[in-house]
């Protein structure tokens, strides 16, 4: 990954996320997706990571918790630029874009779409069947304590609150990340 390059694009993630992001992408066994990609931030340091297609799954139309309107012509620019050719857009609900991935086809999920409580919950209980054993899920915005300087979403607390009622294997933390390993 490329400091300049990263630093380019607009989003959330600190320096450190995009490292814990590439070096789980690097060890998927599969393809990634990441629900909730707005302009391409970490969609680049997943695609960085693997060879595997990653499917990028987002309304793009704007989030009430975001920065912004439309943000689809930005991360359409923004992963030609930087040719991130292994990046699959997917414009749509990820309740409902669930449904066209096939069971355990994924080696990697990263969850950072909408941060309400039951929306957090929606996305790991649709999208965990979908993982293949041994694969990752990883939470953006999962605990919020510390000194990180970030834009308060207000409810980013849900992904908090959900994250602690997880049984799957907690590997680690970074920044506000969380990784969980699917059982084999
Ligand atoms: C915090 S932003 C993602 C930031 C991004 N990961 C980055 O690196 O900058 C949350 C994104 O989730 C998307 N989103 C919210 N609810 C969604 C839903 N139900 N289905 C798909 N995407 C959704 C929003 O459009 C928004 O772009």
């Amino acid at each position: 990954m490329d400091t300049k390059e990263f630093n380019s694009i607009q989003g959330w993630i600190t320096p450190d996320e995009a490292n814990t992001l590439n070096e789980f992408a690097s060890k998927s066994s599969g393809p990634i997706a990441e629900i909730g990609s707005f302009k391409g931030k970490s969609s680049y340091c997943l695609s960085r990571g693997t060879a595997y297609s990653v499917y990028c799954i987002d309304l793009f139309y704007g989030y009430s918790h975001c920065v912004g309107g439309e943000s689809y012509s930005d991360f359409l620019s923004n992963m030609r630029r930087l040719k991130c050719k292994n990046i699959h857009p997917i414009f749509g609900d990820s309740k409902i874009v669930h449904e066209i991935f096939a069971d355990r086809c994924l080696g990697m999920l990263f969850i950072d779409g909408d941060h309400a409580y039951d929306s957090v919950k929606a996305d790991y209980y649709n999208w965990k069947p979908k993982v293949m054993p041994g694969g990752y899920i990883l939470f953006h915005d999962s605990h919020w304590k510390g000194d990180l300087t970030k834009i308060d979403f207000g409810q980013c607390e849900g992904v908090e609150q959900f994250i602690a009622e997880i049984d799957l294997e907690h590997v680690c933390d970074s920044d506000t990340i969380s990784v969980f390993k699917v059982g084999e």
